[in-house]
């Protein structure tokens, strides 16, 4: 069996970090988040990847290059514009043989039991099958309607909150018969939630869904993004033990006398900590970051390279790589801060701020 991986999408609500990375290339503790998903798919049994790209598309091929550090093979397709999730699927065509086949979206992070998704699929001899998440606020994703046998009776993306029915929404994976190309012309822009489910759906074509109880979470937004990081590190996921009792520092990390680390804490290689600074987890410092004397870090998030001045204050946002951060700069909750900035002594970055 073949997966595609759907990350053509240009990371908008995560802007300005998707400025400088793809959203599914963004780092969850020191590793693109991508790498997680073909991990998952690897341990499955799963060798053979197709990613659907378009947008900064050259920093999946530079990471993963033709996939033999994973033991895998990976093709790249590359959309001139954007076809939107049908319209990607039916461009990789040519890769696709007369099996069925799995659809990810770029943007999801789970622990799915993809071996038993697949016989679930098989057993109900099923055309699409959707895995299904509940959750608290389903009108900002697909929502599906099941009958008592998990047959797919109501796909409807996005809908009304007075029209939401049901808390099972569409967890971003399918497992797909490849007929479901024929209903798409190549290079025209359809939409697989808009378009093609309703339209099997109408005709009746057998669709089901499979509950998935377990941990997901779509990273597509600043508040997301940094839980996802933040639950990786307490342990939330079920065969990933976290770092619930712990701080995990790299090699070469220098940490002066007098700073205060609150578990859970990651620190990647090559990291100075100065005196006095504090870091309150959950908290994610990634590689070659340097904290100055007295600067709070608490349950905030850095990218590569970041240098924070003396006396900073940084609650529970998200800095880019590459900035550099003057001294008593404070940095509001989910403030996001793009890759490369320089932040003048002194300066308040209010919450939800970006810059
Ligand atoms: N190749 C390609 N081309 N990929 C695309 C395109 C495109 O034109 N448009 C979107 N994608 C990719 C995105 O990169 C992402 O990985 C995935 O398709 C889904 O797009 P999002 O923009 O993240 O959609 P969403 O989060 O609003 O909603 C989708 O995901 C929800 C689950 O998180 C829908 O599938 C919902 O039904 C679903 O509930
Ligand atoms: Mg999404």
């Amino acid at each position: 069996m073949k997966a595609v991986v759907l990350v053509g999408g240009e990371g908008t609500r995560l802007r300005p970090l998707t400025y400088d990375l793809p959203k599914p290339m963004v780092p969850i503790c020191g590793k693109p988040f991508a790498q997680y998903q073909m991990e998952l798919i690897k341990k499955h049994g799963i060798n053979e990847v197709i990613f659907s790209l378009g947008y900064k598309w050259n920093s999946f091929e530079d990471y993963f290059k033709e996939g033999s550090n994973l033991g895998m093979k990976i093709h790249y397709v590359v959309e001139e514009s954007p076809l939107g999730t049908a319209g990607a699927i039916k461009n990789v065509e040519d890769y696709i043989d007369n099996d069925a086949f799995l659809v990810f979206n770029g943007d999801i992070l789970s622990e799915m039991d993809l071996t038993d998704i697949i016989n679930f699929h098989k057993q109900k001899k099923s055309k699409s099958t959707i895995v299904l998440t509940p959750v608290d606020n389903p009108c900002i994703y697909g929502v599906v309607e099941l009958d008592e046998n998990q047959r797919i009776e109501m796909f409807t993306e996005k809908p009304k909150p007075e029209d939401v029915r049901s808390n099972q929404i569409n967890a971003g994976l399918y497992v797909l018969e490849p007929e479901i190309l024929n209903r798409m012309e190549r290079g025209v822009n359809y939409s697989i939630e808009r378009q093609i489910f309703p339209a099997m759906l109408e005709e009746g074509e057998p669709m089901y869904g499979y509950k998935y109880p377990d941990y997901w979470m779509d990273i597509g937004n600043p508040f997301k993004y940094l839980s996802a990081n933040q639950d990786m590190l307490l342990g939330k996921m079920k065969h990933n033990p976290g770092l619930v009792n712990g701080i995990h520092k790299g090699k070469n990390v220098t940490i002066a006398d007098g700073v205060t680390l609150e578990k859970p804490v990651w620190i990647g290689d090559d990291v100075i900590i100065k005196e006095g600074a504090k870091i309150i987890g959950p908290a994610v410092i990634n590689k070659g970051c340097k904290i100055g004397e007295s600067t709070t870090v608490e349950k905030a998030l850095l990218w590569e390279n970041t240098e924070l001045g003396s006396g900073c204050s940084l609650n529970s946002c998200l800095v880019g790589r590459g900035c550099k951060v003057g001294d008593g700069v404070s940095i509001g909750e989910l403030a996001v801060i793009g890759s490369g900035v320089t932040i003048e002594d002194g300066t308040c970055i209010e919450s939800g701020g970006k810059v």
